[in-house]
């Protein structure tokens, strides 16, 4: 096959880099997009010096998606196989907060994306989708024929952007357009050279974690011991930022599929682990005490969410190969070598 162009918007964010890496590894021609609104021109930076010879096919432009001109004029210099559209906001609290600027962000930033693509005759998309589409689901594991819901204006940008790829596929079948709804992504890149480097109080159990670890903060809260599940707290499907980041190649090779139309995916592990194991794995691959600090339920938190991976498995032909134990392993590495994340200053971070 020959050498396949993509455009990976978001690029330079947490999953984005990962996945910039795995293209370019894989022999990809890379053009990555960024705002840098919740990331770092150290990330690009990073993943061109662990791309090695690779990096001469790699490219990145400082734009927002919503600046249509910008979009176009990276079209108009490159033919594009497929796009990857990971660039997007993804603060569940600040989005109650601000809805409005999610819609903008999210949607408008789409809605341009797909503009821009189909003039240049680019019909070939993965979005990131998340788990947060099946709400609370009621039992487990979840397929992706589950009902849908939204619980706050994050969720309800992913979900109405998965109705919009459905909508522009059933008006024009040219469009190939593959779902991929993440579960829970951690752990960082092999190499401890890039990885999740949050703003400010991190929402996420993982980044909050990797912050006690290093000294950023007294204790981890757990949100909750009283679910029912194995030890009260509650469980969700951690899975590598490599394996999600290869599942996406899965999904481009998926593309080339003639058949195929606006298709959904689950990628996650299958597997359900709860906040207390995870903290004991993750004190076991980095030897340092965690301290608890026991609260009540987080708002909006579901008991125990966990993936159906039969259909990416059988379809894409694609599984996650690590476990929790290389997860914070991992996590634990590029925590430790970047402490402060990629300003390397504590004065920056907070
Ligand atoms: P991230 O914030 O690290 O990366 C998103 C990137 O998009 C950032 O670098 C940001 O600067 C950029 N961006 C945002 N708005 C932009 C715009 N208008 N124009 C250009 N760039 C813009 O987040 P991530 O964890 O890498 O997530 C990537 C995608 O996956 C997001 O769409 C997110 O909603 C989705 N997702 C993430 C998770 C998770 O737990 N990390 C789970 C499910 C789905
Ligand atoms: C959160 C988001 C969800 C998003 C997903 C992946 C909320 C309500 N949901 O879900 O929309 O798709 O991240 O990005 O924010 N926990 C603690 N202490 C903490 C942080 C988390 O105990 O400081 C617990 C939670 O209660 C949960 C588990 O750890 O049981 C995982 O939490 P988190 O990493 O935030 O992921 P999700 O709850 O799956």
């Amino acid at each position: 096959m020959p050498t396949q162009t993509i455009l990976v918007t978001g690029g330079a964010g947490y999953i984005g880099s990962h996945t910039v890496l795995q293209l370019l590894l894989g022999g990809y021609h890379v053009v990555a997009v960024d705002n840098f609104d919740n990331s770092s021109e150290t990330a690009i930076l990073r993943v061109k010096e662990l791309a090695g010879e690779f990096a001469k096919n790699f490219s990145f432009s400082m734009l927002d998606l919503r600046d249509k001109c910008a979009l176009d004029k990276i079209f108009s210099t490159t033919r594009f196989d497929a796009v990857i559209h990971f660039a997007g906001l993804k603060a569940v609290g600040e989005s109650v907060e601000k809805p409005l600027l999610y819609f903008d962000n999210n949607l408008i930033g789409t809605i341009i994306l797909f503009e821009v693509m189909a003039a240049h005759g680019c019909k070939n998309l993965v979005f990131s989708s998340s788990a947060t589409v099946y709400g609370w689901p009621k039992e487990v594991p979840c397929t992706e024929e589950f009902p849908l819901s939204a619980a706050n204006p994050y969720g309800r940008t992913k979900l109405m952007i998965e109705e919009i790829c459905r909508d522009v596929h059933s008006a024009d079948s040219d469009w190939k357009i593959i779902l991929l709804r993440y579960f829970n992504p951690v752990g960082a890149h092999p190499s401890g050279y890039i990885g999740e480097d949050p703003r400010g109080i991190p929402n996420n159990l993982m980044p909050f974690v990797q912050q006690v670890a290093v000294g950023r903060r007294p204790a981890l809260t757990v949100y909750g011991n009283d679910y029912k599940t194995s030890d009260g707290t509650g469980v969700r499907d951690y899975i590598h930022v490599v394996d999600l980041a290869d599942g996406h190649i899965a999904a481009l090779r998926k593309l080339q599929d003639p058949k195929i139309g606006c298709e959904v995916y689950n990628l996650g592990t299958g597997k359900g682990t709860s906040v207390l194991e995870m903290v004991k794995a993750f004190e076991q691959a980095s030897g340092k005490k965690i301290p608890l600090a026991m609260a009540g339920r987080r708002p909006g938190d579901a008991a125990i969410v966990y993936a159906s991976t039969d259909k990416a498995e059988r379809e894409l032909n694609w599984k996650a190969k690590y476990g929790i134990g290389e997860m914070c392993r991992d996590q634990w590495n590029w925590a430790s070598k970047n402490p402060y994340g990629y300003s390397g200053s504590k004065d920056s971070s907070n």
